[in-house]
């Protein structure tokens, strides 16, 4: 498998039953699919989702698939469109083709039509993403590649698809304040910007804060801003964060790290919208949305009283949890090859494939930190590999931890270990089944059931 051949298609057509059926029907021939029923939900997975293919019906309630065809071919050029008419509208056929689109299909069709024109236009993608990396190659492009890959969100699985609308929830609604908890390397930022990114905020600064890293002293001024000479050191007027994103986002990183005395003076600040510099006296109204996140316990350290519930409440308006890639295998794989694309496009390796068993391993590794860990081996196996094929030996620490256990050069299994614990105790009490049953934490009753199962004897030395 190889992850230049995976194409990610969008169906925009207001017929639920008709975008349902394409949706399964791509969804079994390992398309990536999704599926908007209106223009404005179009748009915004479009915001979100880098689309490779887009299925149009040119004619939506109320705004006409030709305009939605010019906006996304200005706004998306590497983006292809295969237009759906009505049968006999070749008028409207001839547009669409002179405004871009790739191909067209009349409705009513046949899912094989369908299949010829996607693999069509796949060639077609292919032999651009080619030419792309050609011209790419010796460009400065890995900045904007690094760029666009924090603004994607990966995944096929029911809590990242839960994520994925909640997020879509919190970008339409630019006002409400976000809290984001998951743990360290789940995509709590990633997400952050995608929010920030799809909302009405978007022209406006996305200015993200880790309040752990400033010392404390600076922090009010960080925040808030400073008159000169208020302090030793305020050698000019300075603006805080809260000034610097008006109109945009304020992305506050590992609240629950938050000193108190800051605590009291973000909630008001959140409350009112109004601060003033220190050692200003004049206030200023700022107009900015807060999202927040944090991999810790938050409700514990409400417990604990070090973080304020009154600001715990002003926070989280809405709360987005994202869960532990462990949590949500379907991801890995997705992960996978799209961090195998980004990093050999900017390593200018030619197309990577990668091995079944690769999957199969991290599948079974519990990725303690993440899909920013698997972004980070996947980047080094990029650069490390030598032939085009990614191995399980091209991912060290997986393959390590889930490799089965050794004794003395031989691998162990489970069984094996319990029959050599059980040797074990019973010669170290002189073969005292009462006595080994308890040093093993077991009943009696069941050491002597395993010992039956294993077939161990009780005065014959065993060695
Ligand atoms: N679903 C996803 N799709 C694509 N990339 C992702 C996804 N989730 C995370 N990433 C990538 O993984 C890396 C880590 O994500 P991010 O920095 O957002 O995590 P975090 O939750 O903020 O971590 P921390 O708690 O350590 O600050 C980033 O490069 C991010 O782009
Ligand atoms: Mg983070």
């Amino acid at each position: 498998m190889t992850t230049k051949d995976r194409i990610k298609i969008l169906i925009l057509d207001d017929e639920k039953q008709f975008t349902e059926e394409l949706h399964g029907f791509f969804k079994d021939s390992d398309f990536e699919s999704f599926e908007a029923n209106s223009a404005a939900e179009g748009r915004k997975i479009l915001s979100i989702v880098e689309i490779d293919l887009l299925i149009l019906d040119v004619r939506l309630p109320g705004v006409s698939g030709l305009d939605i065809l010019k906006e996304v071919k200005v706004q998306y050029p590497s983006m292809e469109v295969i237009i759906i008419s009505a049968h006999g509208d070749m008028d409207t056929v001839i547009k669409a083709i002179r405004l871009g689109a790739f191909d067209y299909l009349r409705k009513p069709f046949r899912f094989l039509d369908i299949q010829i024109a996607i693999e069509r236009t796949q060639k077609y993608l292919q032999l651009q993403r080619k030419l792309k990396q050609m011209e790419e190659k010796n460009s400065l492009i890995s900045k904007t590649l690094e760029e666009r890959i924090d603004r994607k969100l990966i995944g096929v699985s029911p809590q990242i698809r839960e994520v994925f609308d909640q997020a879509i929830i919190a970008a339409n609604y630019p006002d409400a304040n976000v809290l984001i908890t998951g743990e360290s390397g789940t995509g709590k930022e990633n997400i952050a910007r995608i929010i920030h990114f799809s909302s009405l905020r978007k022209d406006h600064l996305f200015c993200a804060v880790n309040s752990s890293a400033i010392t404390e002293t600076l922090l009010e001024s960080e925040f808030f801003g400073h008159k000169k000479g208020s302090f030793t050191g305020a050698i000019t007027d300075k603006m805080g964060f809260f000034e610097v994103c008006n109109q945009g986002t304020l992305f506050l990183d590992e609240i629950a790290d938050m000193p108190l005395n800051l605590q009291a003076k973000i909630l008001r600040a959140a409350e009112e919208k109004v601060i003033t510099r220190v050692g200003d006296t004049s206030p200023i109204r700022t107009d900015f949305r807060i999202i927040s996140a944090t991999n810790q316990e938050i409700n514990n350290r409400v417990d604990s009283r070090t973080f304020r519930l009154d600001l715990l409440h002003r926070l989280n308006t809405l709360h987005i949890h994202i869960p532990a890639l462990r949590e949500r295998p379907e991801d890995i794989k997705p992960l996978l090859l799209h961090f195998v694309d980004v990093y050999a496009t900017k390593f200018n390796k030619p197309a990577i494939q990668v091995s079944d068993e690769v999957v199969e391993t991290l599948l079974s590794y519990d990725f303690p930190g993440n899909v920013r860990e698997l972004r980070n081996m996947t980047e080094r196996a990029i650069i490390l590999c030598k032939t085009n094929t990614l191995g399980v030996g091209d991912f060290p620490v997986v393959h390590q931890k889930v490799e089965a256990p050794v004794q003395n050069g031989e691998p162990v299994n489970l069984k094996t270990l319990e029959i050599n614990m059980i040797r074990k105790a019973l010669q170290n009490c002189k073969y005292n089944l009462q006595i080994a049953a308890d040093s093993l934490g077991i009943h009696r009753d069941a050491l002597s059931r395993k010992m039956k199962k294993y077939n161990i004897n009780l005065t014959v030395n065993q060695d």
